[in-house]
Parts: structure tokens; sequence; C-alpha cells
């Protein structure tokens, strides 16, 4: 089972920050695609999810992640709209949350939704570090497409690594006013009591394999504890978004965070007139690096564990919301499991 390693569970990584500073370009670079190009007006309106495996994590990051020496089985990236009107699907993104990726615009430094986003990361105590985005605008940047930052920084012109300095310093700064110390990356020693902040740009790629270094440092370091769930247990996860799929009717896209769900699976789920209880007709799995929010090829599955991006067919799911729970029944008793989902909505 390909979700699964070693017991371990996929970390999820939210994406969050500001309007157009980066998020969905930044998953574009990490999955080789180009879901930013489909978005209607540009912006994000809704949560999306990407599976990303062990071995593209160790494709895109290099010499600086060697997958032999991880037992996690990748990363499920979680992307978040900006725009200020999506406060509660910020908040359902952060609460989904393992650990996160606040990215800031180097040149708009915090932004309105940037402490949105630091105020739902401290409440929720969600470890993250910060992808200080956009460093390829800096005037006179030269150019090393997808290399690490101390590689391409050190090609640079003395001025140009002067102002890259001042603008990651006054994203310290700011950091510091939000109640976090904080340093470039390669400076933290302990990331749970310092904030790593890591140079990118998500057009280029540079900074690109050192944000992923230091996202499975922290997941692998400091998380271990936290993924060795039992995968095998009864599912339970979030509803994305209801949908109408051709060939099956209505679908929930879920964020599995816990367990695994099966085809045979009976399910509660949270809806307007309260849980409704229903039986998986297909559980549809989308491939690797597809972000489930586009996807359109999806493979019909026997089951699939946390953490997973997963599409739902059932019948009478038309009166399902987004933002409820979902839980598996097996093995326990229809009406604990029912309350417990009332209890959530
Ligand atoms: P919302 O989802 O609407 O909150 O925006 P977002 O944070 O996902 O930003 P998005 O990825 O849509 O990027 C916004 C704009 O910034 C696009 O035009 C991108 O091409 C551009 N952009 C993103 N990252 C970089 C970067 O590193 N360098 C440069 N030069 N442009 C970038
Ligand atoms: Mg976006």
């Amino acid at each position: 089972e390909e979700t699964q390693h070693g017991g371990l569970r996929t970390p999820i990584v939210a994406v969050l920050g500001h309007v157009d500073h980066g998020k969905t370009s930044l998953l574009d670079k990490i999955r080789g695609s180009t879901v930013i190009e489909g978005e209607a007006g540009a912006i994000t309106q809704h949560i999306g999810a990407t599976a990303v495996p062990l071995d593209v994590v160790g494709e895109v990051a290099g010499s600086l992640v060697d997958p032999s020496e991880f037992d996690l089985p990748g990363l499920l990236f979680i992307d978040t709209p900006g725009h200020h009107s999506f406060t509660t699907l910020r908040s359902r993104g952060g609460a989904l949350a393992d650990i996160a990726i606040l990215v800031v615009d180097v040149n708009d430094g915090f932004q309105p939704q940037t402490e949105e986003a630091i105020k739902i990361l401290a409440d929720s105590q969600t470890p993250f570090v910060v992808a200080a985005n956009k460093v390829d605008t800096i005037p006179g940047w030269q150019v090393h497409e997808d290399t690490p930052i101390q590689q391409t920084l050190d090609a640079q012109s003395d001025r140009v690594e002067q102002q890259f300095n001042e603008k990651l310093y006054e994203i310290i700064g700011e950091l510091s006013d939000a109640g976090f110390t904080s340093d470039f990356y390669w400076r933290v020693q302990d990331f749970r009591s310092n904030v790593g902040v890591v140079p990118v740009s998500a057009m280029t790629g540079e900074g690109v394999p050192d944000l992923l270094a230091v996202l499975m440092g922290l997941a692998q370091r400091y998380m271990k504890e936290d993924m060795a769930i039992d995968v095998q247990g009864p599912g339970a996860g979030t509803v994305l978004e209801v949908k109408e799929e051709r060939g099956f009717g209505t679908t929930l896209d879920v964020i599995l965070y816990d367990g695994t769900v099966r085809a045979d699976d009976t399910i509660v789920v949270g809806g307007v007139n309260g849980p409704i209880v229903t039986d998986v007709r297909a559980l549809l799995k989308p491939r690797p690096l597809a972000e489930i929010r586009t996807e359109s090829r999806f493979e019909k599955v026997d089951e699939i564990a946390a953490a997973a991006g997963v599409k739902i067919a059932a019948p009478d799911l038309d009166d399902a919301i987004a933002g409820a729970p979902v839980r598996a029944v097996r093995g326990r008793d229809l009406d604990d499991v029912i309350a417990d989902v009332q209890e959530e909505l």
C-alpha cells in the first residue's frame, strides 16, 4: 500500500498566505504542473490537495533530501485561498495541518491575510516555516533554475545580496512583531522554538529544494509520534467539496486525516439536516501529483489510508456540506458515530 510506509501517516502540509503571494505557484513548481493557469480570475477559491510521494520530494530537492533517510511516505499539500473573503477555508486548511508553509511575498511583506494565517497557526499551535517568495524579482537577480538557495546566492552581486538581506530581515522583523522569533533557516537549530525563513522563488524554483528539506526534517524529527497512528482504523476526514461527477452523481472530495476508508464501508457525513448515513459506492483516488480539485482521471481503489485526498461516491450525498466531518463506521456502534458527527457539525 503506497500510502503507508513503516506505519507512518503522510504529514499534511497546509500552504497559507496573502492573496497572490504565490501559494499555488509554489505547489505548481513542486508537482511540475500548472494548476494556476486554470484558475478563474487567477485567484484560488477552494481548498485543494496534492499528494507528493517521497521519491518526487527527493527528485525536486536534489542533494538536499536523501529519500532513504526518511520513513515518511511523502507529503500531502493543502492549497488554500489568500483572498480576504475565504477566511473559513483558511481556518479549515489550518485545522487539517500537521505543519504549514506561510508564503510571504518579499516585496509586499506581511499583509492582512498573512496576519490572519499566522493567527490561525498560532491558535492551533501548528509548526510552520516561512517561504519568503519571489526572490527572483530583486532587481539584478541572476536566475539559477531549481538550485538550492546558497548556490544561487553565492553567484549574486553584492548589491543584490544586500537587497536580499534587507528584504529578508524585514520579514524576520515582522515575524518578531507577530510574536515569533525567526531566522534564515540555515541558522535555526530548533525549529520548534524558532521559525525558519526559507527564501524561494516559485517561478524559478530557487530555494524550493531547501523548503522541501526543511519540511521533511520538521516532519520527521518532530512529528514522528503523531504520524505513527493506526492507519488501519476507521477513517476520519473533512469534506472539501460536494460535487457532481459524471457517472457517479453527487460525490465528496475529502481530506482523509486519520485511518482508512474502504470501498465497502458505511460512512456518516454531516449534512444540512444533520448526519447522513450512506454506503460507499466507489473510492476514487487522484493520481500522485494531481490536484484533487482539477483532477479528471481518478483511479478506483478498494481502500485508501490517511493522509490522502479522495473522492467518495455514495447515494444520498446531495445535502452533504463542505467543511463537514466524514467518518467510516466499521466495527463501531452506528449511533456513536452519528453522535460524533453531529457534535462536530
Ligand atoms: P491566491 O490563491 O489567490 O491567494 O494566490 P496565490 O498565493 O496562490 O498566488 P499565485 O500562485 O496565484 O501567484 C500570483 C502571481 O504571482 C502569479 O502571477 C504568479 O505567476 C506570480 N508569482 C508567484 N510566485 C512567483 C515568484 O516566485 N516570482 C515571480 N516573479 N512571480 C511569482
Ligand atoms: Mg492560489
